[in-house]
C-alpha cells in the first residue's frame, strides 16, 4: 500500500530528515585514512542520540550496526567493524533514523584521501543520477521517468546499475511501497503525487551490474570486484516539485 503523508507528517519528516543530514555531513571530516569504520558507526549513533532520534538500522532485519559502511566494491550494506580506511578507498555512508515516528534515509559516497581518477568519476556521475532522478520526482510524472533518468544517465557514462536493489517509499516504516527500481522495465509504475515521499537511492558499478552477498549475510558487494557507488536522498512529491529532506539546513 502507497501512503501519502500529511502536511503534519510531513513536518516531521522534514525533521528526521535534516538530523540524517547533519549526521552525514559530520562524518565527512572523519573518513580520513587510519580511521576505523567501527569509529564513524559510534559518532553516528551518540549523534543520534543527542538529537532524540534512533538508529533506524540497527536490529533491523538483524543487522548488527547503526550505519552501513560500504568500501570499495562493497554496494551496500557494509557492516561497520574494524577494517582501517586507507587512501585511495571510497565509502558509501548510508544512514537512517527513526524521529517521532517517522524515517529519514540517506547515503553519500566519499573519497578517503587521493581516489584515481575514474572513481571520482563514478562518485560523480552517481550523485548526478541522484539530482536527476530527483529532478523526475514531480505529481503526475510514473516512477518510470525516474528510473529512466538515473539508468540513461549511468549508462552513457559506460557504467551499469545494480539491477536487484532500488529505492523506495518511506514513512512510518523504513521500506514502504513503491519500490523504486534505477532502470526501465516494461511498467510505468504508479504515477506520482503530492504527499509521496520516496528514498531515491541510485548504485553505479564501474564494471558489470552483477552482484553477491558475503557470507556475513548483509554485505553486498560487486561479482566482478570493481568499484561501486551510492548515494541517496529522501524526497518529499509535493504540488511545487521534490523537496529534498535529508538535506542540511543552511
Ligand atoms: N538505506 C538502506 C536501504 O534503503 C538501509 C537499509 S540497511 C539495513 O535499504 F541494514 F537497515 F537493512
Ligand atoms: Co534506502
Amino acid at each position: 500500500m502507497v501512503t501519502l503523508k500529511s502536511k503534519r507528517e510531513l513536518e516531521i519528516m522534514r525533521d528526521a530528515g535534516r538530523i540524517v543530514a547533519e549526521i552525514l555531513d559530520l562524518l565527512r571530516p572523519h573518513c580520513l585514512a587510519g580511521v576505523r569504520t567501527r569509529d564513524l558507526d559510534r559518532i553516528a549513533e551518540e549523534e543520534t542520540i543527542k538529537r532524540s532520534a534512533q538508529p533506524a538500522f540497527k536490529g533491523y532485519r538483524g543487522y548488527p550496526a547503526s550505519l552501513c559502511a560500504s568500501v570499495n566494491q562493497e554496494v551496500v550494506h557494509g557492516i561497520p567493524g574494524n577494517r582501517e580506511l586507507r587512501q585511495g578507498d571510497i565509502i558509501s555512508l548510508d544512514y537512517g533514523v527513526i524521529y517521532k515516528g517517522y524515517h529519514g534515509d540517506a547515503s553519500v559516497t566519499v573519497p578517503i584521501g587521493e581516489v584515481a581518477p575514474e572513481i571520482l568519476n563514478l562518485l560523480r556521475v552517481t550523485e548526478e543520477c541522484l539530482y536527476l532522478g530527483i529532478d523526475q520526482a514531480v505529481p503526475g510524472n510514473h516512477l518510470s521517468d525516474i528510473s529512466r533518468a538515473i539508468q540513461n544517465h549511468a549508462e552513457s557514462h559506460g557504467y551499469s546499475v545494480v539491477k536487484e536493489l532500488g529505492g523506495h517509499g518511506i514513512g512510518k516504516r523504513m521500506h514502504e511501497e513503491p519500490m523504486v527500481l534505477n532502470y526501465v522495465t516494461n511498467g510505468r509504475g504508479i504515477r506520482m503525487q503530492p504527499g509521496l515521499v520516496l528514498a531515491l537511492e541510485p548504485m553505479l558499478n564501474l564494471g558489470a551490474d552483477a552482484i553477491r552477498t558475503l557470507s556475513d549475510g548483509w554485505t553486498v558487494v560487486t561479482a566482478d570486484g570493481k568499484p561501486s557507488a551510492h548515494f541517496e536522498h529522501t524526497v518529499a512529491i509535493t504540488p511545487e516539485g521534490p523537496e529534498i529532506l535529508t538535506r542540511a539546513a543552511g
